[in-house]
């Protein structure tokens, strides 16, 4: 039997993987979060002291890298390197940094990608990421691109940064929202942009429930669940 694949890209801070997470749950799909993984991978580049730009030190140690998802009694996704439990520590602001530029590198991308097709064809799943639409799951059901200004990602980001105990001032984070912003959109690897046939949902003037609402829409009228 075939899967029923939701796939969801945008840029950083536009809410997409809490709202992913809870549309995931509402429909009884696996939810994955895409961005993980590359942060896992980023956190292995930090922890070797390896260039996260330089990709022939990158791709060298890929294959001694153990990158595995699980899914915990709650259905939350962790992140495991070597075995070690990492999902906290990939959400560090300087994590962000090596996530990103180790998901520029070609060699990365090539090794991730089974992964996450393989997700798709044993669950049904909501999947969100940046290449999700357009190069992971391109045939998928549903396709949306969810997104919302810099400026509103950046006051969601410093709220969430505050609620986790590590504030940040605000220029700081919206200009690290737009640097990210624009290396995801102009790198040559899978750049960051609305799939053929994705249905646009700004979020900027919508508050989560509303958004949840809206994305379930979208959803449902897709699949017709
Ligand atoms: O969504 P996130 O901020 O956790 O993602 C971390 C980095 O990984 C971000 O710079 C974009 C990159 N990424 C990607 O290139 N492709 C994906 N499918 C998911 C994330």
């Amino acid at each position: 039997m075939s899967t029923i694949r939701v796939a969801i890209d945008g840029p950083s801070g536009a809410g997409k993987s809490t709202l992913a997470r809870a549309a995931a749950a509402a429909l009884g799909f696996l939810y994955v979060d895409t961005g993980a993984i590359y942060r896992t991978v980023g956190l292995s580049a930090r922890d070797q002291g390896v260039d996260p730009g330089d990709e022939t030190a990158v791709a060298a140690m890929l294959p001694a890298l153990q990158v595995e998802l699980r899914y915990d009694e709650a259905g939350r996704q962790r992140m495991l390197l070597n075995n070690r439990d990492v999902s906290e520590e990939i959400r560090l602001p300087e994590i962000s940094r090596y996530a990103s530029a180790v998901s520029a590198l070609p060699v990365v991308r090539a090794y991730l990608m089974e992964t996450q097709r393989e997700l798709a064809r044993k669950n049904n799943v909501v999947m969100d990421g940046r290449d999700i639409g357009t190069v992971i799951l391109p045939d998928a059901e549903v396709k949306i691109f969810l997104t919302a200004s810099a400026q509103v990602r950046a006051e969601r980001r410093c709220r969430e940064l505050v609620e986790r105990g590590t504030p940040q001032p605000f220029e700081e984070v919206l200009q690290d929202i737009e640097d990210r912003d624009f290396r995801d959109t102009h790198r040559e690897a899978a750049p960051l942009r609305q799939a053929e046939g994705a249905a646009l949902l700004d979020t900027s003037a919508l508050d989560f429930q509303q958004s949840l609402e809206a994305l379930l829409g979208m959803i449902r009228e897709r699949t017709g669940l």
